[in-house]
Parts: C-alpha cells; sequence; structure tokens
C-alpha cells in the first residue's frame, strides 16, 4: 500500500506532531511503501521570513531522520523540488467547490490568527494537499486529527474527479494514532499544542532535559486532586496522562493505579523524567546529522527524483483524462 504524509516547515518539531503523526511514519515505513515530504510550499500561506525558510526546510529534513525516517525504507522530499505538485493543484481547483473550502476549520481558524493576510493560497490549502495525496495514488495518509477534514475533502474531491472524467484516481483514507490524535497545549489544554504561541505549551522533539523539566512542572492542571483520565472535565492532567502514556509504554489504566494515592506534584515529576529520557535519542541523533549537510541533500535529491518519476506518470494520466 501506498503512504503519504507531510509536516509544514514553519518551527521547530513539537511533542503532538510526533506523537499525532510522525510516530505512525516510523512504524509504517517498515511494512508500506512509503512517501514522507518537507510541505513547503504550504507553509508560505502563513506569514514567514523567506530569508529563514531555506534553513527550516532543510532542518526539518534532519529532523524527519533525527526522528526515526530511514532513507533506505521511504521516499523523502521536498514538495517545491517536484513541479507536478502545484500542476495538479491547479487541475483540481477547477473541480473543488468553493463552499467547501471556505468550511474548512483550519481555513477559519489560521484566517482569524493572521486577518491581515487572508490569502487566497490559505483558502487553497486542503487543494494543494489533496494534489500531494493524490499524485502518489495513496492509500493511507497518516496524521493527526486535525488534518483528518482536509483528507475527507480529498476524497470528495476524488469522487467528484472521477465521476467526470472515469477512474483514475485513488480514494486515501486517513489513519489517525488511537492514542495521541490530538495533544493539547500545556498551558491551555482546551486547545491543540501547536508551534504557534507560548513556548511553554509545547514541548520540542528536540529540547533539552531541564526545559522539558520545567515545562512540565508548570503545565496547567485541573482543580481536584486525582490523577484520573477525564477529557472533559480533567484536560490538563488527561493530556499528561497520555503523553506519559505513549512515553512509558504504559497503559493509562496501570498509571491512574500507579498514581492513585500521589500528589500532582509526584505525578509530573516522574512524567518528566520519562519523557526527557524518550526524547534523549532524537537530539543525539540530530546533532550529528547536522554536520552532514551533503549526506542529507544527497537523500532529498535521489528522493525528489523518485518521487518525480511517480508523479509524473499519474499527472499524464490525469491530464490525458481532463482532455489537456
Ligand atoms: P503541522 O505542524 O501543522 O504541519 O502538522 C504536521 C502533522 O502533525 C499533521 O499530521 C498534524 O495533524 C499533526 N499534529 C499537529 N499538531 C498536533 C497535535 N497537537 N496533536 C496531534 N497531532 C498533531
Ligand atoms: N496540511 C498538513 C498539516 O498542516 C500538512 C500536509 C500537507 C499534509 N500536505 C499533506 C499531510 C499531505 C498529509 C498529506 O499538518
Amino acid at each position: 500500500m501506498r503512504v503519504f504524509s507531510g509536516i509544514r516547515p514553519t518551527g521547530n518539531l513539537h511533542l503532538g506532531n510526533y506523537l499525532g503523526a510522525m510516530r505512525q511514519w516510523i512504524t509504517i515505513q517498515e511494512k508500506e511503501d512509503c512517501v514522507f515530504c518537507v510541505v513547503d510550499l504550504h507553509a508560505i500561506t502563513t506569514p514567514y521570513d523567506p530569508k529563514n525558510l531555506k534553513a527550516n526546510i532543510f532542518e526539518l529534513a534532519i529532523d524527519y531522520l533525527a526522528a526515526g525516517l530511514n532513507p533506505e525504507k521511504c521516499i523523502l522530499f521536498i514538495q517545491s523540488s517536484v513541479k507536478e505538485h502545484a500542476e495538479l493543484a491547479w487541475l483540481l481547483g477547477t473541480v473543488t467547490p468553493l463552499g467547501e473550502l471556505k468550511r474548512m476549520t483550519q481555513f477559519k481558524d489560521k484566517s482569524k490568527q493572521h486577518p491581515e493576510y487572508v490569502n487566497a493560497g490559505l483558502l487553497n490549502y486542503p487543494i494543494l494537499m489533496a494534489a500531494d495525496i493524490l499524485l502518489y495514488q495513496t492509500d493511507i495518509v497518516p496524521i493527526g486529527k486535525d488534518q483528518q477534514q482536509h483528507v475527507e475533502l480529498t476524497r470528495e474531491i476524488v469522487r467528484d474527479f472521477n465521476k467526470r472524467f472515469g477512474q483514475i484516481l485513488k480514494e486515501p483514507r486517513a489513519l489517525l494514532p488511537q492514542v495521541g490524535d490530538k495533544i493539547m497545549s500545556l498551558t491551555e489544554p482546551d486547545k491543540k499544542m501547536s508551534k504557534t504561541g507560548n513556548p511553554k505549551s509545547f514541548i520540542g522533539l528536540f529540547e533539552e532535559p531541564e526545559s522539558i523539566k520545567a515545562k512540565i512542572m508548570a503545565a496547567v492542571t485541573d482543580t481536584g486532586k486525582d490523577i484520573k483520565f477525564n477529557p472533559v472535565k480533567k484536560p490538563g492532567i488527561s493530556n499528561l496522562l497520555t503523553i506519559y502514556s505513549l512515553a512509558s509504554g504504559k497503559p493509562i489504566e496501570e498509571l491512574e493505579k500507579q498514581f492513585e494515592k500521589k500528589r500532582y506534584s509526584d505525578f509530573k515529576n516522574s512524567l518528566a523524567e520519562y519523557l526527557a529520557e524518550y526524547l534523549k535519542p532524537f537530539s543525539k541523533k540530530r546533532k550529528e546529522l547536522l554536520t552532514r549537510e551533503v549526506y542529507v541533500n544527497d537523500i532529498l535529491r535521489r528522493g525528489s527524483q523518485k518521487a518525480a518519476t511517480i508523479a509524473q506518470s499519474t499527472m499524464q494520466e490525469i491530464k490525458t483524462a481532463m482532455g489537456l
């Protein structure tokens, strides 16, 4: 089966990116035919500094490798290096209803966040994402919950396209992790963890142990003192339990028992230790890769060639079907 996913080079990877999306990539690359992409064309739909973009793109590629993507087992490349992504986005734009785009939660959120920068690219963002997925005749898209709506729209685009032009495109499905599909902010546990905003609200994948500990200890918890999983009544503690469970491999029920008579601070201390240990190998690998620029560029060049071969072949079929 073909697998495709990507992350925007808009800042440091955080625990939400890893637990929601990338952790699935690392396991699935062992058994399926995977394509992973640094989606730089998506990154320019929100305010950014062109002076930093190139470095951010390259560093995200390094982060992919540091997090465990194996270039022998998957195709790894940069979106803008395969021009068919932008080309297919244009074609798909002609079969995507405007109303659907305006309805997308991410478009509404980002428009509110940056009212001075509501460009057409931001509205068309899901069409480019559909192009990314469909160029590779993808079966599975491993993502966090916030991207599920975009995959649903992609499926609708496929159905409309195939109805008009013949059975050309494959209908993909989203793959969400059973636990951790929405990691919440440490400071506002009713919002998802994201790269923007208060630095205390997220934990970077490559953060130092002291800083991880400080952020966990300062994380907002709930009134009461029970360490119980209940996302509605206890969003803060439930989020920390989820993170603890994923970092330690212990089921949430076991953690609830282990900390039954303990205080929030005992629980947080223990979590901080597990988490720092869990993330340690990532930083080590990243530091090493930062010194191997030629090696990383070579991986990206080869990835781009392989991706382009697949993309060009799908593009040809699509153009023929559309009468171009
Ligand atoms: P982004 O950083 O928005 O490009 O997101 C990259 C991937 O990480 C996507 O698959 C998102 O669904 C996933 N992701 C981002 N934030 C979170 C979060 N707080 N919890 C779970 N998954 C997330
Ligand atoms: N829109 C996704 C996000 O913000 C990133 C992305 C772009 C993506 N193209 C994709 C994810 C294709 C999966 C498949 O997280």
